[in-house]
This record gives C-alpha cells, sequence and structure tokens, in this order.
C-alpha cells in the first residue's frame, strides 16, 4: 500500500473537509430538506402531514429502516414536475461540492414517483439535466443509478426497466433498496439478469439490517460490483474472505447507521475494523437530509468517535475512487488531488 506523509491529528478534521472525494451510496431524495419539501410543496400545492419545517424535523427520530423510508416516501410526495427533480439534484450537487465530492454516484427510486403518476421521463430528465449543469458551473461529474424498490414486485421492478430503457444513456446502472428484510436479493435474480445483459453496473443494499446471507446474494445470485452498507459481513468470516479477495466495495454510511440503530454508538461502529480487514470501504451519507449531515459530517464525527487517523482517511478517500465507475484516467486525475491535498497538510507539521 502507498505510503503517505502522517497529518498531525490537530489538522484531520480540517484535511477530511479538503482532501477530494466520491460519493457513491446516497439517494437523491433523501437530500430533500425539510425547507426545499415545503417549498416545493407550495409550489405544487401538495397538502403535507405536517404543520411545517419544524413539525417535520421532529417526526425524524427513527427507531429503525422502516420507521425512515415511511417518512421518506412522504417526503418525496412534493415531486411532480421537472423542474422538481433538477431543484433537488442542483441543490445536492451544490452541497456536496462544498464538502470537495469531486464525483457522486447518485440513487433516485423512479418507482416513488412513477406511482404517483409522474413519468419516468420528468425523473431522469430533470435528474440528468442537474447532473450536467452542475457538471459545467461547479466543475463537480455525477452520475446516476436506478434503485428498483425491494418492497415491490420483480415484476414492477421489470416494467420500470422497461419505461427507463428509452433513457438508457442517462444513467450508468442499477440498484436496490427499501425494505430489505423480507425482500432478499433472489427475489430481483431475473431482472438483474436483464440489467446485466444490458451492460449496466450493478449494486445493492446488502446487510445494512438483513444477514450476512442477503449479502452473499447480491454476490453470486445478483452478481452485484458493490453492497451498499453490509456492515453486517463483520458477522461472517468466510464473506469476510470473500469481500477482500474479489476487492467488492462496501459503501458506508456511518450517520445512517447511527440514526436508524444499526449501531447504538459511532465509537461502536465497525467501520474501522472492516477496512483493518483489508475491505474495500467507503464513507457515504446515504440520506443527508435526514440522518444529519452531508459526507464530510460522517467522516467529521466518525473518525471523532473511534479515534481514526491520516492514513485511513488516506486509504477511505482512495477506496473512493477505486470503487467508483469512472475511467483510470479520471480516477488517476482525481489521486493526483489527493496526493497534493494531503502534502499540503503533512508540511503545516
Ligand atoms: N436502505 C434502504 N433503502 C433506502 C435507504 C437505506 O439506507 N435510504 C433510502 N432508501
Ligand atoms: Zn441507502
Amino acid at each position: 500500500m502507498h505510503t503517505v506523509p502522517a497529518v498531525d491529528a490537530a489538522h484531520l478534521p480540517q484535511l477530511l473537509k479538503a482532501m477530494p472525494k466520491a460519493e457513491l451510496h446516497m439517494h437523491i431524495e433523501g437530500s430533500l430538506e425539510p425547507e426545499l419539501i415545503f417549498a416545493l410543496a407550495q409550489r405544487n400545492g401538495v397538502k403535507l402531514p405536517y404543520a411545517g419545517v419544524e413539525d417535520l424535523r421532529r417526526a425524524y427520530a427513527f427507531t429503525d429502516l422502516q420507521s425512515f423510508l415511511d417518512i421518506y416516501y412522504a417526503g418525496a410526495s412534493v415531486l411532480l414536475y421537472e423542474q422538481d427533480f433538477y431543484d433537488m439534484g442542483r441543490a445536492y450537487l451544490t452541497r456536496a461540492a462544498q464538502d470537495n465530492v469531486v464525483h457522486a454516484e447518485i440513487f433516485f427510486d423512479p418507482q416513488t414517483h412513477t406511482q404517483r403518476g409522474v413519468g419516468m421521463e420528468t425523473v431522469i430528465n430533470g435528474l440528468y439535466r442537474a447532473c450536467r449543469d452542475a457538471e459545467i458551473e461547479q466543475g463537480i461529474s455525477s452520475a446516476l443509478i436506478l434503485s428498483f424498490l425491494r418492497h415491490l414486485s420483480e415484476e414492477d421492478a421489470f416494467a420500470t426497466l422497461e419505461a427507463a430503457l428509452p433513457l438508457r444513456d442517462r444513467f450508468i446502472g442499477v440498484g436496490l433498496d427499501s425494505s430489505e428484510v423480507g425482500n432478499p436479493p433472489e427475489k430481483f435474480a431475473r431482472v438483474f439478469a436483464r440489467c446485466r445483459e444490458l451492460g449496466l453496473h450493478l449494486v445493492a443494499h446488502a446487510g445494512e439490517e438483513g444477514p450476512p446471507a442477503y449479502i452473499w446474494g447480491a454476490l453470486d445470485v445478483l452478481h452485484s460490483e458493490r453492497i451498499d452498507h453490509g456492515v453486517q459481513a463483520a458477522r461472517d468470516e468466510a464473506l469476510m474472505q470473500r469481500l477482500v479477495r474479489d476487492g467488492v466495495p462496501l459503501t458506508v454510511c456511518p450517520l445512517s447507521n447511527l440514526k436508524l440503530c444499526v449501531v447504538s454508538d459511532l465509537a461502536q461502529h465497525n467501520l474501522p475494523q472492516l477496512l483493518e480487514a483489508g475491505l474495500k470501504v467507503t464513507v457515504n451519507s446515504d440520506d443527508p437530509a435526514y440522518f444529519g449531515g452531508y459526507v464530510n459530517e460522517n467522516y467529521l464525527q466518525l473518525f471523532a468517535a473511534t479515534g481514526m487517523n491520516s492514513q485511513q482517511a488516506w486509504q477511505l478517500a482512495v477506496n473512493s475512487f477505486d470503487a467508483s465507475f469512472v475511467t483510470p484516467q479520471q480516477r488517476a486525475h482525481w489521486m493526483r488531488q489527493l496526493e497534493a491535498v494531503f502534502a499540503r497538510y503533512a508540511a503545516l507539521a
């Protein structure tokens, strides 16, 4: 492994913020801040079951994944027009750029919208235009990943794929999210096989609340290239060895795990152990508007709680680029930026 010049612990928070990074696990609907939810509700004449921004924020006291998903889907109900999807995308990318995210691979949940009568092209075109304009105006690179809702049927996922295929050039892959337990990867074996034939990138949420068996299923049945969350892998030594052997990235979301009670305390988070075991771990925000922070806040709170160091920060940033679906040239370009930032902070001593 590349050894990096050590950065003094006193400068670690600044380093974590300044280092260029990729974000590979975030749901764009989970970036809707309460203020934007209410602004869109007013613009579109949508009635919400909350009195206002503060009332909505008070409801963000989650006990598990499902208690979050119920509110997350309610929040997304204000999205009706292409401009709404555009505004949501631009707001996230503007915020991510402030965290020195240079590349984002963004999940979107089309079924949450098409079920309400919103057109597939409305969703994809709004988000795609946001990505393109953010690249031009802010220099941040991004790509879209269409995520199937696993609480719905495989047939529904097939219909969603069919509806999205005319816009195939506007998303790079597919994912699998929503209620995990009781909806194993095997339920989506055929639709993922079809996506594989189509040359789409494949990722899946697995081992957030669900057992290691769901991670095995995501790998062996779905051929998932990355595992979203995957923190339950630590319960299965053979699985850990498999993930190391194949260099399968885990897109871990520390504040999400804390807010959804996957861990009771950030100091107890197993990310340092997963990294130490040689897994290609990355840090991500999942649903930043709901879980108390964008990606830098995830790095800062995790490092403060666990005592991780600058060498580990380097590895996480490198992993974020290694695990991304970009060209080797693009990766090399960001690696040079990363080296320059570390050299600058190491020189401060
Ligand atoms: N898990 C599953 N589904 C989701 C999540 C998550 O963390 N966030 C948004 N949809
Ligand atoms: Zn997620």
